[in-house]
């Protein structure tokens, strides 16, 4: 098992290019079912879960290919309606196969997502939103099965936001009959991104990035091609790492519209950002201001950077709250940050932090995906060498996070 060492006390100098969107690249690959051609979609970033994507939609039958930056999708040949528990237990994002594959083929059997670190994770409101459009759902030895000889428009409340139920069912309905309205939508910005390839390939969809999205289904879908938009997750992560190393960082390829209110919330922390025509020019403050934060669906702050944002608010000049009210469980960072020397009380779902003058590095462990970005955040600042056990959680998610880093002057290595 790879751990990552890093040794604090470097300012952050310097430009770091952001990948593509990890959130975005796989429900725009799962679209791809959806066609009858190739699907080229560039910037797809090298990630864990970008190729255990590809690897599912090869074993459904679909012809997948890299080259670089890009891949190329031809599920002209899927038959297989079937995602393999070995394949879906390393990563939950695989139901996203679930409503392109009813559409396509009348039916699907993906094996139930695991829960995660982070919390139960369910998906009810995907299957409630299927069985609107008239499929058939069962449960059955840990699998769920999808029947629908032909899908039917639906108008489906979302009791919660989910991002990835309104992809799945965004897919599901562009080749249903009829016309479905999505209310209560997420509107992140990948919800968008998918919103465009799906119309690219001959869809009817409307309100993406709104509450509302319509799709008017189709017969058929053709091939087309697609470009992931810039990850915004891992643009924060950097922002946040300037912010904390009193660093001056170009984040080229960052857009202020894709990050609600992390922006707002760091520059009440008294970093500075300027939009630049290449991205966001981040540069920190000597000391940080204690800022409350309160995760919620975009646009607000995004709980995916909770973690990264805690962080910061360890090393503030005072007392912060961070509420988390997206997952249950997403607190596990703050046991390992406070071996580092952080302040951290937990009150239900808040996070109280008294900010401390240093962290002091010590050996500490990932737990999930961003929660291992908030180590080596904290391992940049902490006075000595940090090192982070079960790093192939970061990997999921971030492209070479230790060259990236260590291209702004950080002190960062890989230990395989
Ligand atoms: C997406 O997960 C992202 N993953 C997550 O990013 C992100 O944290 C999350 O959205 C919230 O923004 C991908 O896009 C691949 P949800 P998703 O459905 O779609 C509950 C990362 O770090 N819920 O919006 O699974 C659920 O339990 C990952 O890149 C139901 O109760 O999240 C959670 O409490 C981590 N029933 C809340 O809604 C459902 O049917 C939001 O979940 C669906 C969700």
């Amino acid at each position: 098992m790879d751990k990552i060492e890093v040794t604090g006390g470097h300012c952050l100098k310097g430009e770091v290019a952001i990948s593509g969107a990890k959130n975005a690249a796989l429900p725009i690959l799962a679209s791809a079912l959806l066609t009858d051609g190739p699907c080229v979609m560039d910037n797809v970033p090298d990630l864990m879960d970008v190729r255990t994507t590809m690897d599912l939609l090869g074993h459904l039958g679909a012809k997948v290919s890299r080259d670089k930056t890009t891949v190329t999708v031809d599920a002209s040949g899927v038959n297989e309606p079937e995602a393999p528990y070995e394949l879906v237990r390393k990563m939950r994002a695989s139901v996203l196969v679930l409503g392109p594959l009813t559409a396509r083929l009348g039916r699907a059997r993906v094996s139930l997502p695991g829960g995660c670190a982070i919390g139960a994770r369910p998906i009810d409101l995907h299957l409630k939103g299927l069985e609107a459009m008239g499929a058939k759902v069962l449960l059955d030895k840990g699998y769920v099965n999808v029947i629908a000889q032909r899908l039917v428009g639906a108008e489906i409340y979302l009791d919660i936001p989910t991002v990835t139920g309104t992809e799945n069912l965004m897919m599901a309905a562009a080749l249903a009959k009829g016309t479905t309205v999505l209310r209560n939508a997420a509107r992140e910005p990948e919800i968008t991104a998918l919103a465009d390839t799906l119309n690219a390939m001959g869809a009817q969809v409307s309100g993406a990035g709104t509450p509302v999205i319509e799709i008017i289904g189709r017969e058929k879908l053709h091939a087309a091609n697609a470009t992931i938009i810039p990850d915004r997750i891992e643009a924060a992560t950097f922002m946040a790492a300037a912010a904390i190393t009193n660093g001056d960082v170009l984040v080229r390829g960052a857009k202020s519209a894709h990050m609600g209110a992390v922006i707002e919330k760091m520059v009440e922390a008294g970093v500075v950002v300027d939009e630049v025509p290449e991205g966001l020019r981040v540069r920190g403050p000597a000391t940080l201001q204690s800022v409350d934060v309160k995760t919620a669906p975009f646009p607000g702050f995004a709980t995916d950077m909770q973690a990264q944002f805690m962080v910061m608010m360890c090393l503030a000049s005072g007392r912060s709250t961070i509420t988390e009210t997206i997952f249950e469980n997403r607190f596990i960072h703050v046991s390992e940050l406070t071996r580092l020397g952080a302040d951290i009380s937990i009150v239900r779902n808040s996070a109280v932090i008294k900010g401390v003058a240093s962290l002091k590095a010590a050996p500490v462990m990932a737990s999930d995906l961003r929660a291992s970005a908030c180590l080596v955040l904290a391992g940049l600042v902490a006075q000595g060498s940090t090192l982070i056990n079960r790093v192939y959680h970061i990997d999921r998610g971030y492209e070479s996070i230790e060259k990236k880093l260590s291209g702004l002057g950080a002190q960062i290595r890989r230990i395989r």
